[in-house]
């Protein structure tokens, strides 16, 4: 198998659409033939929930767990917090148990790296992991950054969009310097674009205040109430309504990720067992 990628999806900020982002383009990928993993990285579970496991905090195996043994050391060939979508793709639930790892990685050894150990144990039967990050730049994000070899930045069209993303920016720098020399920020692309926001044209703020330094992609996610719905209706936007805008500004995004670095890709991988919780919660 060509080399996987792994994919970030980061901003401080809540609500901007990370992790519908990070469902909808890891469905769009498995719909292409890749293999992919989803982690959600984030104790609130949002994206857990989406994928159809409503109570992530009942659930006995998820990413605070694995990222548990990786700090006591335990390792084992077997996953079984690895669960297995319906559309096609696999993913690593996440809950409040990560909000302890969080608060405990401050007395670890190689603290900033402990999710990037357990992506190189898993990552090799996928071409694309994605990593849902929580709203915040800690630890987790950090973990999550040094994992990684791009960053896509969803950015809520707004006015002053722009303005919260320096600090993201520059944490990402920072990384890259310090930790991961191979980060790059794969795209920034703008999301909940309604009509007003349309023809302000804050796409081109954005690009006038960061296009030099940032690639700003093309992708443009609408503002649409079946991208809310899709929350609570257990399958994707490429499911829910295929020929709409949504599922159409979402297959660019798929499209614009598959052009990020080499294309290439054998289609070769194991798929994952079911995990435990899935039949319970179903
Ligand atoms: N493009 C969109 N249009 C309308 N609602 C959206 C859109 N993207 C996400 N949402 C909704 O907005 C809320 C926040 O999105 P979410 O993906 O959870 O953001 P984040 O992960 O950045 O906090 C969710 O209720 C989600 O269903
Ligand atoms: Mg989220």
């Amino acid at each position: 198998m060509a080399k996987t990628k792994v994919i970030a999806v980061a901003n401080q900020k809540g609500g901007v659409g990370k992790s519908t982002t990070v469902y909808n383009l890891g469905a769009g990928l498995a719909m292409q033939g890749k293999k992919v993993l989803l982690l959600d990285v984030d104790p609130q579970g949002d994206l857990t929930k989406m994928l159809g496991l409503r109570k992530p905090n009942d659930l006995p195996l998820t990413l605070g767990n694995a990222m548990n043994d990786i700090v006591a050391g335990v390792s084992g060939n077997e996953h079984p917090e690895i669960c297995h979508h319906h559309e096609g793709f696999d993913f690593v639930p996440g809950n409040r148990t990560l909000s302890a790892v969080e608060v405990g990685l401050v007395n670890v050894m190689s603290r900033e790296t402990v999710l990037r150990q357990y992506v190189d144990q898993i990552k090799k039967d996928y071409d694309y992991v994605l990593l849902d990050c929580r709203p915040s730049l800690g630890m987790l994000v950090i973990n999550a950054l040094s994992a990684s070899d791009y960053v896509l930045i969803p950015v809520q069209a707004e006015y002053f969009a722009a303005e919260n993303m320096t600090e993201l920016v520059n944490t990402v720098q920072n990384i890259k310097r310090q930790i991961n020399p191979k980060l790059k920020i794969g795209g920034v692309f703008m999301t909940m674009a309604n009509e007003t926001n349309f023809r302000k044209d804050i796409v081109a703020s954005v690009k006038a205040a960061y296009g030099k330094h940032l690639p700003i992609m093309q992708t443009l996610i609408p503002a649409t109430v079946q991208l809310a719905e899709i929350s609570t209706a257990d399958h994707s936007i490429f499911k829910h309504e295929p020929k709409g805008h949504a599922a159409e500004a979402y297959r660019t995004l798929v499209k614009e990720v598959m052009d990020i670095g080499e294309k290439q890709r054998s289609k070769s991988a194991k798929p994952a067992k079911s995990c435990q919780g899935l039949k319970t919660q179903k």
